[in-house]
């Protein structure tokens, strides 16, 4: 959150027409109430970028971006938030230049030193495995793991000792205070307040910036010393370290990315080192975490072709799965490489060396096959119920392709496949919503089994408490935050019921953080509502809310009643069960009634 006074935020909000602001870098067409364009932020041919006067905000319903005049500004400038604060208040003729000079300098000032530190702790870390006698063993797990000296060196690898404070001390020693030593993250506070190493014994991975700049720590316990810790440590987020925006080494390979224009995509530390220091040197690791629109463009300033890796177990597949919506809305094109059980890319080149590397990644099948490959595995394609929700899940991805060719190719080979005719598939595909974030959450839930048309409902009662004050206090009385189920909704309506005044939808877009919710919450803004009795429609939803949510709750009951009558003998419990159960089903059966 900022420190920007909220009054400067509203006072540029209302002598600026987002409008205006928008058309002074895209040109946009009047189309009803609103504006549109082809979305910069994405590639497209026809417009899904709709700027609204009235709201003051802007959606992309093609790539999922949004927001007020503040997010674009950054977006399209790559700003930070104080930088386009500056930006616009100087547009609007106001004097910001005080609050401003005090922020955004001491954020600047704050980074510095953040950088300082990690870069101060990155050398005593190469000092401790180099130089001190404890660290033999960190040398000779190195060594085993097949790194070279040239690489130790050139990513920087560390150690870090049994001691508990020894780098608390040596930066201590170089003038750094305790707040900044626990700001870093490369140390820690006791709830006595003493402050205390991070990592001990463990491996130390460097991790830098795309400009190069150690950000942040990975550390990896040694199997000698093995003490039950997690495998990797890593540093928290920082001011500087963003997980969301970090592609470990992608300061070593952009160039090599660049030139051969595709990016293979890795896990781990090593399945980066190892296959670097072999000479495969156009990847990137994902260090674990998911890829967002913010990895996909850093990626994309170098090339649009990936070829993701991820290890074959099951939890490396439906990670693969959830992962691969956001890259073809972005337009990358993707294709997935799916090694031997057991092999990561590490493994894999000590094993079969980079030329074997290379052989599995020409062998890597495109995104849409590696899907249906994914769901015919999962789901049998002669039972229709699960023949359709194959076609559901395919017809998806197929919706955010947006060549009209490979789009048709690709439901050819659907409809052959799964044996359904292609005008049927055609037909669902038009029925298929575009909408980036409304389809992400619905893939969240959809192993909840929550339904589509519940979350129309929750997303209906949303917008019309945007629409109309009066239904947040009658939200307030008739329905708690816990009945909605999709956690994006849930928060918003929390922050609405907890709001002591009213709020404009736009002052919520530039109190949001998350790009997801504000993306999110400007789609429900620019969408038309297009009913006459919102009080009607508001009650039906609350109806249907709450009856999705006894319904839930049923499913959940009769799951705990067979498993207790399975246990055999706890009576007590099935019979309180069964009391429950009953009661829900009279809950039900009023809300039924009511429609
Ligand atoms: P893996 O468990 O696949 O480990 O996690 P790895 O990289 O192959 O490690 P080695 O080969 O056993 O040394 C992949 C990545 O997930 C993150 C790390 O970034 C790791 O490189 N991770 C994993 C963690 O952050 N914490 C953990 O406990 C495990
Ligand atoms: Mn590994």
């Amino acid at each position: 959150m900022s420190r920007i006074p909220e009054q400067i935020l509203e006072d540029i909000q209302q002598r600026l027409d987002i409008v205006e602001i928008v058309s002074s870098y895209i040109p946009l067409k009047r189309a009803g109430r609103n504006f549109k364009a082809c979305c910069p932020f994405h590639h497209e041919k026809t417009g899904s970028f709709i700027v609204s006067p009235d709201k003051q905000i802007f959606h992309c319903f093609g790539c999922g971006v949004g927001g007020d005049v503040f997010s674009f500004l950054m977006k399209y400038e790559r700003m930070e938030f104080p930088e386009a604060v500056k930006m616009l208040a100087d547009k609007a003729g106001i004097d910001f230049v005080q609050e401003k000079t005090k922020d955004s300098s001491q954020v600047d000032s704050v980074s510095k030193v953040l950088y300082e530190v990690n870069e101060l702790a990155a050398l005593y870390f190469q000092h401790i495995l180099v130089k001190d006698s404890q660290a033999g063993i960190a040398r000779k797990y190195l060594s085993g793991r097949g790194l070279t000296p040239e690489s130790i060196k050139r990513f920087r690898l560390g150690f870090a000792g049994a001691q508990w404070d020894g780098l608390v001390l040596f930066l201590r020693k170089k003038g750094i205070s305790d707040a900044l030593l626990v700001r870093s993250g490369v140390a820690l506070k006791s709830s006595q307040g003493k402050v205390y190493d991070r990592f001990r014994n463990r491996v130390m991975f460097p991790i830098f910036n795309h400009r190069g700049k150690i950000i942040g720590f990975g550390g990896r316990i040694l199997e000698s010393t093995d003490t039950g810790g997690p495998k990797y440590v890593n540093s928290p987020e920082t001011e500087i370290y963003k997980k969301s925006k970090t592609l470990y080494g992608f300061n070593f390979s952009k160039e090599f990315v660049s030139k051969q224009n595709y990016c293979v995509v890795v896990e781990g530390y090593l399945d980066f080192i190892i296959p670097f220091q072999a000479g495969m040197k156009n990847l990137v690791a994902s260090s674990g975490t998911a890829f967002t629109i913010d990895h996909i463009r850093l990626i994309k300033r170098y090339t649009s072709n990936l070829v993701i890796v991820f290890d074959a177990d099951d939890a490396g597949r439906e990670a693969a799965l959830r992962s691969l919506d956001p890259l073809i809305e972005e337009g990358m094109n993707v294709r997935i490489v799916n090694l031997e059980p057991g092999f990561d890319p590490d493994s894999w080149v000590r094993a079969k060396g980079a030329e074997g590397f290379s052989r599995s990644i020409d062998a890597a099948k495109n995104l849409f096959d590696f899907k249906l490959g994914l769901l015919l595995d999962r789901f049998k394609r002669d039972v229709p119920e699960e023949k359709a929700q194959i076609a559901h899940e395919m017809l998806s991805t197929i919706k955010k392709v947006s060549n009209a060719v490979i789009r048709a190719s690709y439901i050819k080979k659907l409809s052959e496949t799964i044996n359904v005719p292609e005008e049927a598939l055609l037909a669902e595909l038009q029925k298929v919503k575009v909408s980036v974030a409304y389809e992400r959450k619905r893939d969240d839930s959809y192993n909840q089994g929550v339904t589509n048309v519940s979350s129309a409902a929750e997303k209906m009662l949303l917008s019309l408490m945007f629409e109309n004050e009066k239904f947040i206090s009658q939200g307030k009385e008739s329905i708690s935050c816990d009945e909605f189920k999709d956690p994006t909704i849930k928060k918003i309506t929390k922050y609405l019921y907890e709001a002591k005044e009213a709020t404009a939808p736009v002052t919520i877009l530039s109190k949001v953080n998350d790009p997801e919710v504000k993306s999110f919450i400007s789609s429900l803004l620019v969408a038309d509502l297009g009913i006459n009795d919102q009080q009607k429609s508001f009650d039906d939803c609350v109806r249907k809310i709450k009856k999705d949510a006894v319904k839930m709750q049923i499913t959940m009951i009769q799951k705990d009643i067979n498993r207790a009558a399975q246990d055999d003998g706890d009576t007590e419990k099935l019979h309180g069960l069964y009391k429950r159960f009953h009661l829900l089903k009279k809950e039900l059966k009023i809300y039924e009634e009511g429609n």
